[in-house]
């Protein structure tokens, strides 16, 4: 049975007041309103690792994650965060090729190919992003587009490590604009990776990758875009840096 995930992506959001707000209200509502059935990861920028972790402490199906990781384990490569120092953290997921990194960072897949392993070489679960930009959806090619995003990045993987993968689906041209794919959309793209995958690894494999979405996700259209037979949850940007928001995301499975 694959896990219902939401993962909220607060990308380069604020400050140590404002994480550690956030946190202590997601960490409380998640308590005290006795979430269960859904894994939450909470991915801050890596400044407030520690201290969300802190906040977080081993409170069940909670976890933490990073938002990308270098392709390197250690050395001289300035700014960069490795696998080895997000674990050390208390991470155990992330987050590697959101659009934003593939497009202002230029990552390509193979240098996604190469995160993901540094990643599974540390413990990490990789939430793998993949997506397409309005032109190709507009010119009908989505599905052939995004599916060469897994093969490229994802297709060499062993069996063993391919079941470690969680897969979210972002339409570029969905992230931050307020524009959501709908659920139908959504769950065609999700349907047509599943058996993308299915076709490398066999259905079994396929059946037990959570698929998440992302792109818009709020309150008002979670529980339509949950419902769909291959979403399993969310990866949650803006609506994720608002504590009751992101609760009722959790909630609406
Ligand atoms: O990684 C999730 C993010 O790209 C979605 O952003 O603000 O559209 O929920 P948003």
């Amino acid at each position: 049975m694959r896990k219902k995930i939401v993962a909220g992506n607060w990308k380069m959001n604020l400050t140590f007041d404002e994480g550690q707000k956030l946190t202590t209200e997601i960490v409380n509502m998640y308590k005290d309103e006795n979430i269960k059935d859904v894994t939450v990861v909470l991915n801050p920028p890596f400044v407030h690792l520690f201290p969300v972790k802190k906040l977080v402490g081993d409170t069940p199906n909670l976890f933490l994650g990073g938002q990308n990781c270098s392709d390197k384990a250690s050395g001289a490569f300035t700014g960069e965060t490795s696998a080895p120092m997000l674990k050390s953290f208390g991470a155990t997921y992330v987050i590697i090729g959101h659009s934003e990194r593939r497009e202002y960072f230029n990552e390509s897949n193979e240098l996604l190919t190469a995160k993901v392993k540094q990643a599974l070489e540390n413990g990490l679960t990789p939430i793998f992003c993949c997506g397409e930009p309005l032109e190709i959806r507009e010119a009908g090619t989505h599905e052939d587009y995004v599916k060469n995003q897994l093969t490229e990045s994802l297709f060499g993987l062993s069996d063993e490590d391919f079941a470690k993968i969680v897969i979210a689906y972002e339409p570029i041209w969905a992230i931050g604009t307020g524009k959501t794919a709908s659920s139908d959309q959504a769950q065609e793209m999700h349907k047509a990776l599943r058996d993308h995958l299915a076709s490398k690894y066999g259905q079994e494999a396929a059946d037990n990758t959570s698929i998440l979405y992302g792109g818009s996700c709020n309150p008002g259209n979670a529980k339509d875009i949950f419902s769909k037979a291959d979403v399993d949850g969310g990866l949650i940007g803006g609506a994720s840096l608002k504590s009751r928001d992101f609760v009722d995301i959790i909630k609406s499975f």
